[in-house]
């Protein structure tokens, strides 16, 4: 498994830049010994603990949940915390293990998400509620539910957003990330801004820029799919007018019981 003759070794290789000292990145060996179960971020735990206290990296709940540990392993942008480190090994032992692209670097694998929540901000992420709030609960279908239901268990980790070439190119472009919460508002009943909302992202930084590269879905850890959801803006995009006046309707009957089929 390493080049060191042990089986039980993995080389980690990890790029280093610290942008107030170094004139450019360079990427750095530490030999890891493979322990049953261990992660991606087990292994820079362990570095960090036992080989180098300076290697930086993001981290939190170790879950999957926080989405603090998104980094680009092996090339591809996914959570270190849900990626076992064996699986990662190539022909000569190596993993190696870079910051989230097209995002300026703070130091080694820790970006800065500036941008990225500046785009999310700019869609309202936020509920809009209507100004008659039922008085007791909002009724909603299983369809209705089911519609949001993998919209709303994206964890923001950023993958999808650095890896979208159209966002190596274009800052202005909102990504996929605030495009799909831009999803989850649109098509909630509960939501009284939807046609506010179609608007705003039939802009020029909107859903037209994007050129359906397919990365997001590729890199999501969630196995969400961004694509689709920025598809369905556009059509609903399209027509706005009678996508309002449909959910001024729905909005009516947001307290009445639903009827199951
Ligand atoms: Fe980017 Fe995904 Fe569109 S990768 S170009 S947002 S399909």
């Amino acid at each position: 498994m390493s080049q060191n003759g042990s089986n039980n070794f993995v080389t980690v290789r990890i790029q280093r830049y610290n942008p107030e000292v170094d004139k450019k990145p360079r990427l750095q060996e530490y030999q890891v010994k493979l322990k049953a179960g261990m992660t991606v971020l087990d292994a820079l735990h362990e570095i960090k603990t036992h080989h180098d206290g300076s290697v930086t990296f993001r981290r939190s709940c170790r879950h999957g949940i926080c989405g603090s540990c998104a980094m680009n392993i092996n090339g591809r942008n996914t959570l270190a915390c849900e990626t076992p480190l064996k699986d990662e090994v190539d022909s000569r032992g190596r993993v190696t293990i870079r910051p989230l692209p097209y995002l300026p670097v703070i130091k080694d694998l820790v970006v800065d998400r500036t941008t990225f929540w500046e785009q999310y901000l700019r869609v309202k992420p936020w509920l809009v509620p209507p100004d008659n709030i039922p008085e007791k609960e909002f009724r909603m279908s299983p369809e209705e539910v089911e519609a949001l239901h993998s919209a709303e268990t994206c964890i923001m980790c950023g993958a999808c957003y650095s890896s979208c070439t159209v966002i190596g190119l274009n800052k202005r472009y909102i990504g996929p990330h605030a495009l799909l919460k831009a999803f989850l508002r649109v098509l909630d009943p509960r939501d009284a801004a939807p046609g506010e909302r179609l608007a705003d992202i039939a802009g020029a930084d909107g859903v037209y820029r994007c050129h359906t590269v397919f990365n997001c879905i590729d890199a999501c850890p969630k196995g969400l799919n961004p694509t689709q959801a920025i598809e369905t803006l556009r059509k609903l995009a399209q027509k706005r007018q009678k996508f309002e006046a449909a959910r001024r309707e729905r909005q009516q009957h947001l307290s009445e019981p639903i009827s199951v089929k």
